[in-house]
């Protein structure tokens, strides 16, 4: 197994990757074995993995796992209150111990309802999309949505311990292990070339990785989000560089309600975006900006952008609230492994990218006879 220190002082704590891990969990969790604990999952998952971890969780010392209704929709203000009821009427105290097994979606609201708790419990995460293991599980942020905006409520609530387990990911739908592949790309692309070259020597897809270049590339990018949360865990300045891909991203998934795209899907042609953007700018060389979109349309085809025009896209991006100024602020590759946050990119620049992906989409469709 492969472990990776998230060092934030006495709040410390470490990030395994390894097949079978999940397995390992009274072993890997060490001191926080035998707290009075309780699992929280969704249906989905706990029915194809519930038999595989819940020996090792029964070690720890958890009851039955509570079971959330699965889906971005569920990640909302009722799911999230129901949790804390169940919280209250399990009796669980302040030195209790909350066990997230699943997606982004069970991280993001059992890890909330871990921050509110009691005004707080210790909290760890079992990620199980290759999304989550990569980007959700780690760092701390935890939230859910409201109606008519995604992420309106949340906090900053690191966990205890992640444990990342591979083998969880042979149940993963195609598209949802793509979508995770987006982000570890992405990682690559603000800055570790290494990975990129990883990606781009080896089988297209992930499902054809091998089991040490799945895990060299999961803990890869865990080390390079890892590496930015020590140095900026509140997202003042540094660590809005994980968000490359992203400005166009959240809007696309934003005018089609988060239906058409997965989030690494978005994120796979905002990076393209960005890419372009920058080099109009005279910021990334035409060679790099090639071998970005390359290394990104090898992982596999996305939903096309199909009916977007640029001007609602632009709304969605300027609602977005990153933006800090009337201008847009991106965050652009300037080499494969390098990046700028870039704060005053004009409505017209932002728009020819956008035009300029939607012309790139077209002319890959087949043409309808
Ligand atoms: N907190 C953060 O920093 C952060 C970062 C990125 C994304 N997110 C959030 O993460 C969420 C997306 O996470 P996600 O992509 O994991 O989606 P998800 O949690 O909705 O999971 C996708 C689907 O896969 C199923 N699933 C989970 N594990 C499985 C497995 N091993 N085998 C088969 N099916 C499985 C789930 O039941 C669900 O239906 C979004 O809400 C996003 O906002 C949070
Ligand atoms: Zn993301």
């Amino acid at each position: 197994v492969i472990e990776i220190p998230l060092e934030l002082g006495a709040r410390r704590y470490s990030i395994t990757v390894g097949h079978g891990a999940s397995r390992l969990l009274p072993d890997l969790l060490g001191g926080l074995a035998g707290r009075p604990a309780l699992v929280v999952s969704d249906r989905r998952v706990w029915s194809l993995h519930g038999r595989r971890l819940g020996p090792s969780l029964r070690r720890l010392g958890a009851r039955e796992p509570v079971l959330l209704p699965g889906g971005e929709t569920h990640k909302s203000w009722q799911t999230l209150g129901a949790l804390l009821g169940t919280l209250m009427r399990s009796g669980l105290r302040r030195d209790g111990l909350l066990i997230a097994v699943g997606g982004g979606v069970v991280g993001d609201v059992a890890g909330l309802a871990a921050a509110l708790y009691m005004r707080g419990i210790d909290w760890v995460v079992v990620p199980t999309t290759l999304l989550a293991m990569v980007d959700s599980a780690i760092g701390g942020k935890v939230g859910v949505n409201h109606a008519r905006s995604k992420n309106a409520a949340g906090a900053f609530h690191q966990p205890r311990a992640v444990v990342a387990d591979p083998e969880l990911l042979a149940t993963l739908p195609d598209r949802q292990l793509r979508s995770g592949a987006y982000e570890i790309l992405k990682c690559g692309v603000i800055g570790d070339r290494a990975l990129v070259r990883s990606l781009v020597e080896g089988p297209a897809s992930p499902r054809d990785w091998s089991r040490p270049a799945l895990e060299n590339a999961i803990a890869s990018a865990i080390r390079l989000k890892a590496e930015v949360v020590e140095r900026d865990e509140r997202e003042r300045d540094l660590r809005r560089v994980l968000n490359l891909g992203h400005t166009i991203g959240h809007a696309l998934e934003a005018v089609t309600r988060y239906r058409r795209f997965t989030h690494g899907e978005a994120v796979g042609w905002g990076l393209l975006g960005a890419a372009w953007l920058a080099r109009e700018r005279g910021l990334l060389s035409d060679a790099n900006c090639e071998a970005i979109t390359s290394a990104t349309d090898r992982l596999g085809p996305r939903p096309s952008l199909a009916g977007l025009s640029p001007e609602p896209l632009l709304a969605a991006i300027a609602r977005d609230k990153k933006v800090r100024t009337g201008r847009l602020t991106f965050v652009l590759p300037t080499a494969i492994g390098r990046v700028r946050v870039v704060e005053d990119v004009e409505r017209a620049e932002a728009r020819r990218a956008l035009r300029a992906l939607t012309a790139v989409d077209r002319s890959k469709r087949p043409r309808t006879r």
